[in-house]
């Protein structure tokens, strides 16, 4: 049968993706298709924790040997709180999305999106570098820019909500802040342009969001974290203007990459076979 051992004899590594609600998650597919590419005795399994039962169920699932866990929506601050360890990712994006159960039962916190949103730029061949612009003040764009500055890069952002880039700049000394009406017309002075927020999302708050790339120098990268679609209509403005872009896959794939290594003992590939294969359950 194809059913992983891991599941039937109770050998082998399980981990999971912990979240309410969990079914959207692609991080089931991506990590079984890793698994099962590399012929690893495991499994990861989608576990829908309601609110409030954030911490049973964590200790509930190393006391059932597993190996660790992604953590989503809502649960993101629950996890901070509670691991016993944050990595300088977690300290510096002020989240955690991954778990790593230690063998002396303490939890380490990790936070993998910003280091897989570098990681996927350098490998569409866009090494970031020199000045980033980010668009959003949330929490995709704390770990990003966090990443970023530790690459270093100068990292500026710019956000409707004037309050959250001052608490983004309070906790990342060193960022520097562009008025929300002013970007466009500043897009020039930088190299890397990055949508961290949920506009141009399908299903968002403004799907069509297209601004102006009219003051872009020619060399500028252009990327969006957004991946629903895959070309948002942001990424195809930078693409009829011959800029480079990159688009919101990459980083979805590379962040998953530290927790497969951590919990299965590998470090998987992100390949064309694989972002195929995810493109297709978008
Ligand atoms: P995440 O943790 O995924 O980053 P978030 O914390 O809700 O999500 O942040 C969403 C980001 O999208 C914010 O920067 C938000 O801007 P505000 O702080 O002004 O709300 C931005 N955003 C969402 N809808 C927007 C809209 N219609 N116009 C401009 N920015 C928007």
């Amino acid at each position: 049968t194809d059913i992983p051992s891991a599941i039937l004899t109770g050998h082998g590594r399980i981990a999971g993706v912990i979240g309410w609600p969990v079914e959207h998650s692609r991080s089931p597919l991506l990590h079984n298709y890793w698994l099962r590419r590399y012929g690893i005795d495991g499994a990861y399994v989608p576990l829908p924790v309601q609110p409030g039962q954030f911490e049973l169920a964590v200790r509930g699932l190393q006391a059932a040997g597993f190996k660790g866990a992604n953590v989503t929506i809502p649960h993101k601050e629950a996890a901070y709180a509670l691991v016993d360890e944050l990595d300088h990712s977690a300290k510096r994006a002020g989240a955690v999305n991954t778990l790593i159960f230690e063998k002396n039962g303490r939890i380490r916190g990790v936070s993998t999106d910003g280091s897989g949103f570098v990681a996927s730029m350098k490998a569409a061949g866009h090494a970031p570098q020199g000045k980033a612009l980010l668009l959003g003040a949330g929490g995709a764009a704390r770990s990003v820019a966090a990443a970023l500055q530790d690459a270093g890069l100068h990292v500026a952002v710019t956000n409707r909500t004037e309050a959250r880039s001052e608490a983004l700049a309070q906790a990342l000394p060193g960022l520097e802040r562009v008025a929300w009406d002013e970007w466009e017309s500043r897009l020039g002075a930088y190299d890397l342009l990055v949508n961290t927020t949920s506009l141009g999302m399908e299903g968002g708050p403004d799907p069509l969001f297209c601004p102006s790339l009219a003051q872009a120098s020619s060399s500028l990268i252009v990327a969006d974290i957004v991946y629903v679609p895959l070309l948002t209509p942001l990424l195809a403005q930078a693409q009829k203007q011959g800029l480079k872009t990159a688009g919101g896959l990459g980083m979805l794939l590379h962040q998953a990459r530290l927790g497969f290594r951590e919990w299965f003992g590998q470090d998987p590939q992100v390949d064309e076979q694989l972002e195929a294969f995810v493109r297709q359950s978008l």
